[in-house]
């Protein structure tokens, strides 16, 4: 499969993000941002995790044949190991030897949605270590469509696994400072692609015979799937703890300071008492005397450019010292089930 790759390599010189030159005696404490892929590829060949970009949010990764760089991967973002990882890689063939089922349904999916933010769980071949699955016998893979990841790919030669490059449980991180500002220098790079441009993460589907079950909602959209395969079914979050699949998890992209969502601002405004308000609010703002900082995710009301602003948003309003965050839900449609999805986990 070819790809068209429009992205020019930089020049192999590293450069600091901007955010490190507030901080400075944080430069010893910080990974090296590089836009190098050669560097980037010859940590992963030398059993390094190195943070890389998506078009999603920025993965950590590992070469999948190093056990010993996966476990790192959990160890870092403190991940339990019974929690799998995605792999990525950068063409159908390659898909094809890590799997030992590539259904009809998963091949139509593949030739619309590939390179590209949808994963599927299909059964893996030996070639993917259980480590990487967590013991199951499905593997989740997706082929990214960010050009650096793919030419990082191409040129790295062996899949990657890559979790999104935030602790476990935190908001995911859409530029290479919020990578850096989570791990400093326990990563020996961060390759840096610029801001994620889908902004929230892969949509993930699985199979039972001919049935696509959607685990995750992301930036392949609901309707999206369903113009593709009509039949498509939403799996539900479950509840208790035994049956919920892995990555169901239902706190998760959380924010350090409270979070709740609401349909109306106005009236959570009204009904509380904190003297330091932040909202993340989609296309208009609110005055408020409590109020202190506002995130507008967009002015047009576009949702697929306030996916693209919401981690974003979200790490700056944590930072902003409020006391807590106060969010709007979005339109239940689009991108709004998937960012709604988000914002309801991060204020469980
Ligand atoms: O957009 C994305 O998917 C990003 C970028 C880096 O590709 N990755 C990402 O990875 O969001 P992570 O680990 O944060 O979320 C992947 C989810 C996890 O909840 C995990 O449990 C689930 O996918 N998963 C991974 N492998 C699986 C498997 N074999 N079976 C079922 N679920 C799996
Ligand atoms: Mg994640």
């Amino acid at each position: 499969m070819q790809f068209c790759i429009s992205w020019q390599t930089p020049k192999p010189e590293l450069f600091l993000a901007p955010a490190l030159f507030n901080y400075t005696n944080k430069e010893l404490l910080s990974s090296m941002i590089t836009r190098d892929i050669q560097l980037t590829a010859q940590a992963l060949w030398e059993g390094e995790v190195v943070a890389i970009p998506t078009e999603t949010v920025y993965g950590l990764a590992a070469c999948i044949n190093n056990e010993s760089a996966i476990h790192k991967i959990f160890e870092i973002k403190n991940r339990p190991l019974t929690n799998p990882l995605i792999v990525h890689t950068d063409s159908i063939g390659s898909v094809e030897k890590l799997v030992t089922w590539f259904p009809p349904m998963a091949r139509k999916l593949a030739e619309h949605c590939w390179p590209g933010p949808l994963t599927m769980v299909l059964p893996r071949s030996n070639r993917v270590s259980s480590l990487v699955t967590s013991g199951s016998a499905n593997v989740a893979i997706r082929i990214p469509k960010h050009p650096v990841a793919l030419q990082l790919l191409k040129k790295v030669e062996i899949p990657l696994a890559a979790p999104s490059a935030n602790p476990f449980g935190s908001v995911s991180p859409t530029s290479a400072s919020h990578v850096n500002n989570y791990f400093g220098k326990q990563l020996k790079y961060v390759l840096d692609g610029g801001p994620c441009e889908e902004g929230i993460e892969s949509t993930i589907v699985g199979f039972d015979n001919t049935n696509v079950i959607v685990y995750r909602l992301g930036s392949v959209s609901f309707e999206s799937l369903k113009e593709l395969v009509p039949d498509v079914k939403l799996k539900n979050y479950d509840h208790s703890n035994q049956t919920r699949m892995p990555g169901m998890h239902l706190k998760h992209y959380a924010t350090g300071t409270p979070f709740i969502v609401t349909d109306s601002i106005k009236q959570q405004l009204d009904l509380m008492n904190y003297a330091k308000v932040g909202l993340l609010l989609f296309s208009h703002t609110i005055d408020h005397p409590s109020v202190k900082h506002v995130e507008i995710l967009s002015r047009n009301g576009n949702m697929k450019e306030a996916a693209s602003n919401l981690y974003a948003a979200m790490h700056r309003l944590d930072q902003s010292g409020v006391d807590i965050i106060i969010a709007e839900a979005l339109p239940e449609n689009g991108p709004g089930l998937a960012i709604n999805d988000r914002l309801r986990r991060a204020s469980l």
